[in-house]
């Protein structure tokens, strides 16, 4: 067989970025979708950029993305270009829902129309358990959302069972929990937390003001989670599966590990700050993966603790 071809979307964002490498090792060659900007937001996939096709379209502007599927010919599409912060999807909710949920079907039309042979992963999300009707979240745990992100989430899962059901087409849906790595971007707590205590341990900084300390979430690492989004390509039959390590842990456990990194009590930094608090919070999220574990033979390799030290340590070395 001749090289296989690849489109993802949101190559510029932390999954893109892991994802990108990923494919290109296997052989792969890689399309990425990007937005126009005034300004280029490359850093991520600055180390690959001239092994990958990057072409502008935007999931707002369905003949953009029908035009690139024809110029690309993939076999494969990654759709993991969202508007993924969930404060930001209250603040902009009609957007998050074009973006995050109609930008699916935008992409699902596409195939639809250019090739229906096409595979598709959809990148979904544990925010869609919210409120959690049981624990730990399984592929047939009811979804309960509690941001508008969760609401546009479901919308996109949906729409992606709906078109494996109604057309055919190999589409798949990876229920991911939360997965960080040093590229992270800076607004999601852990990374927060993790180049604040580089910053303070440094004499950069004196504080950290947080919300809720109390939620806990199932962290992994980013660059395990790409594979799950592959192999879940690689299937013979199309299907959804939870991607988790099946540990939870709260924000601050979190602050714990990666301040002791560094050599330093938390209690004399953090403030809890009002405006970090959300309108409606997801306290729980803690995934049972066995399924991935069964039918893709994934298991996430990287702990919580070496993820967040890892993280701490990447922090350091960039701001010393
Ligand atoms: P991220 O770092 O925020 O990246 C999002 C990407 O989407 C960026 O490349 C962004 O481009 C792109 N994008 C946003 N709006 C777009 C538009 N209108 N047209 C084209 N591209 C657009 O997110 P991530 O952490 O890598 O997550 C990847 C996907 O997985 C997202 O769909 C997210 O919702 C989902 N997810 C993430 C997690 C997690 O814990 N990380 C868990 C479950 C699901 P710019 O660079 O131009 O902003
Ligand atoms: N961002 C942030 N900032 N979160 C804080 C803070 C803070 O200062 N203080 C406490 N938290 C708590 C939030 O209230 C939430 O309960 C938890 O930390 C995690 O917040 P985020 O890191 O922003 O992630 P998220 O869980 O809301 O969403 C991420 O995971 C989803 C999968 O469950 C994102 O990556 C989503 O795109 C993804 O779908």
């Amino acid at each position: 067989m001749g090289k296989k071809t690849a489109l993802v979307t949101g190559i510029t964002g932390q999954d893109g970025s892991y994802l990108a490498e990923l494919l290109l090792s296997k052989g792969y060659k890689v399309y990425g979708m990007v937005r126009r900007s005034s300004t280029e937001k490359f850093e991520r996939i600055e180390h690959i950029r001239d092994q990958v096709e990057i072409r502008q379209a935007d999931l707002l502007d369905q003949l953009s993305i029908i035009d690139l599927i024809e110029e690309a010919q993939p076999d494969e599409v990654y759709n993991l270009g969202a508007q993924s912060f969930v404060p930001t999807s209250w603040v902009q909710p009609v957007l998050t829902a074009e973006f995050t949920g109609i930008g699916v079907t935008k992409v699902l039309e596409a195939i639809r129309l250019v090739n229906k042979k096409i595979k598709f992963y959809q990148a979904s999300s544990s925010e869609m358990f919210g409120r959690v009707i049981e624990t730990p979240q399984t592929e047939t745990t009811p979804f309960y959302p509690r941001s508008p992100y969760g609401v546009a989430k479901v919308y996109g899962h949906y729409i992606t069972v709906n078109y494996r059901e109604s057309y055919d087409m190999y589409a798949c849906s990876g229920i991911l929990f939360n997965h960080e790595s040093p590229r992270r971007g800076m607004e999601f707590v852990t990374r927060k937390v993790t180049d604040a205590a580089a910053r303070i341990k440094l004499g950069l900084s004196k504080e950290l003001r947080l919300g809720n300390l109390d939620a806990k979430r199932d962290w992994g690492f980013a660059g395990d989670y790409v594979e799950a989004m592959w192999h879940m390509l690689q299937q013979k039959e199309p299907d959804d599966f939870v991607i988790a390590t099946g540990r939870t842990h709260t924000v601050q456990r979190l602050v714990e590990v990666a301040f002791e990194r560094v050599g330093l009590n938390w209690k004399e930094y953090v403030q809890i700050d009002k405006k970090f608090l959300r309108p409606a919070e997801v306290d729980l999220l803690v995934g049972d993966c066995s399924k991935a574990k069964n039918q893709l033979g994934w298991e996430p390799k990287v702990s919580f603790e070496e993820l967040i030290q890892m993280m701490v340590d990447e922090d350091l070395k960039r701001l010393s």
